[in-house]
C-alpha cells in the first residue's frame, strides 16, 4: 500500500488519481493546510472509488496510527510548505514543518520496514550560479529557506539511507508543475493571490484578475522575460509512478530532473495561453521580482536514461488543460 503525504494538494491530488487508475493501493494524508477537503469528492467521482484518507500532519506522532493500520510499503512524500517569498518571511515555520515532518515520516518507515520512498524534490535545490540546464551533479544550495528546506532533507535523507540501507529513495527534483487533470475537475487551487504565473494567467482570463504583473522585461532571455520548464501534473504525476516502479525493480537510489527539458518565457507562456483560452491576457511589465533568476530549465539526459520514460504534453496541452479546470472552477474547489 503506497502512503501519499500532502495527498490533497496540486501535484498529491494528480499522482493519487494516477496511482488508483494504475491499480494501486493508496491511502492519503493531509493537515488542508494549502489544499480543500473537496478535493477528496473529486477525486471519489473520478476514480468511482472512495478514496482511503486521514486528516492529520506528518508532524504529528498519530501518523504512527496510519502505519499500524494499513501494510505500507511504500511513501510519496508531498507535504511541505513550498512558497519561497514566504520562506523568506517564516524561515522557522519551514524548517519545522518540512524538516520535523520529514523526520517524523523516516522513523515510522524505520519501524514499519518500509523500503521505498519518493521525495518530493525541487529544482531550488540547485545553486543559482550554476549554467542552465541544471544536471543532477551540479552544485546545491539555494536563495531561500524553503530551497535550502528542500537541501537539508535531501541530506537527511541521504544519511537516513546510509544508517538504514534497506530503504531507497527517489529524489525527484521539479522544475514548473502547470496544467490540470484533462477531465478538468482537479488543478491548481492556491490561497490568496497566486505566487506562480500559471495560476495567475489563468485568473486573468477568467476575469478574477485585471492583469499580469511580469517580473521584468530585461532579462538575458531570448525576449527580455523569465524562461522555466514547465511540465504538466500529469507527467509528473506518471514520473512518479515510473519512480516507484524503479524503486521496486532495481532496488536502488535515484536523483532525477523531472522537467520537459527545454525553457519557456512568460510572454511566450501567455501567449500560449490567449491561444487555448480564446481570452486576452493583459499584462504590464514591472521590476523583478526579490530572488527570481533569468532562466531554469532541467537536463533530463539521466532521467531519459535511469527510467526510460520522456514527458508526452505540450505548453499548449498545458494551457488547455489549466483553461479547462479554471473555466469549469472559475473560484477553484470552492466554486
Ligand atoms: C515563473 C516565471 C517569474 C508570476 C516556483 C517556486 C519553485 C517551484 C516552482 C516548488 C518567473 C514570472 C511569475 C507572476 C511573473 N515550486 N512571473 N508574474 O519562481 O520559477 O518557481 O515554482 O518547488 O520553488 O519558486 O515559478 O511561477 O513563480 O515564476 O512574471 O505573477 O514567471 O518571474 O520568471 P518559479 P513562478
Amino acid at each position: 500500500m503506497i502512503l501519499l503525504t500532502g495527498a490533497t494538494g496540486y501535484i498529491g491530488s494528480h499522482t493519487w488519481v494516477e496511482l488508483l487508475a494504475r491499480g494501486y493501493k493508496v491511502v492519503g494524508v493531509d493537515n488542508f493546510s494549502n489544499s480543500n477537503p473537496l478535493v477528496l469528492k473529486r477525486i471519489k467521482s473520478l476514480t468511482q472509488m472512495e478514496p482511503i484518507f486521514h486528516e492529520l500532519d506528518v508532524g504529528n506522532p498519530n501518523l504512527l496510527d496510519v502505519f499500524e493500520k494499513y501494510p505500507i510499503t511504500a511513501v510519496i512524500h508531498f507535504a511541505a510548505l513550498k512558497a519561497v517569498g514566504e520562506s523568506v518571511q517564516k524561515p522557522v515555520e519551514y524548517y519545522q514543518n518540512n524538516l520535523l515532518g520529514l523526520l517524523n515520516l523516516l522513523k515510522l518507515c524505520r519501524s514499519h520496514g518500509v523500503h521505498q520512498f519518493v521525495f518530493s524534490s525541487s529544482a531550488t535545490v540547485y545553486h543559482p550560479e550554476n549554467p542552465v540546464p541544471y544536471q543532477e551533479n551540479m552544485r546545491l544550495g539555494s536563495g531561500s529557506p524553503y530551497g535550502w528546506s528542500k537541501v537539508m532533507s535531501e541530506q537527511i535523507l541521504r544519511d537516513f539511507e546510509m544508517a538504514y540501507p534497506a530503504l531507497k529513495v527517489a529524489y525527484l527534483r521539479y522544475f514548473n508543475p502547470v496544467g490540470a487533470h484533462e477531465s478538468g475537475m482537479i488543478g491548481e487551487d492556491p490561497r490568496g493571490i497566486p505566487n506562480n504565473l500559471m495560476p495567475y494567467i489563468s485568473q486573468v482570463a477568467v476575469g478574477k484578475r485585471d492583469y499580469l504583473s511580469v517580473y521584468g522585461g530585461d532579462w538575458p532571455t531570448i525576449d527580455g522575460t523569465g524562461v522555466r520548464d514547465y511540465i504538466h501534473v500529469m507527467d509528473l504525476a506518471e514520473g512518479h509512478v515510473v519512480a516507484l516502479q524503479y524503486l521496486a525493480e532495481k532496488q536502488q537510489s535515484i536523483t532525477v530532473n523531472l522537467g520537459v527539458g527545454q525553457g519557456t518565457s512568460v510572454l511566450q507562456l501567455l501567449s500560449a495561453f490567449e491561444i487555448a483560452s480564446g481570452r486576452k491576457i493583459p499584462y504590464r511589465v514591472v521590476d523583478r521580482r526579490a530572488g527570481d533568476i533569468a532562466e531554469c530549465y532541467a537536463d533530463v539526459t539521466l532521467t531519459h536514461q535511469l527510467l526510460n520514460w520522456k514527458t508526452k504534453r505540450s505548453i499548449d496541452q498545458m494551457c488547455l488543460d489549466a483553461w479547462r479546470w479554471q473555466s469549469k472552477n472559475p473560484n477553484g474547489y470552492e466554486s
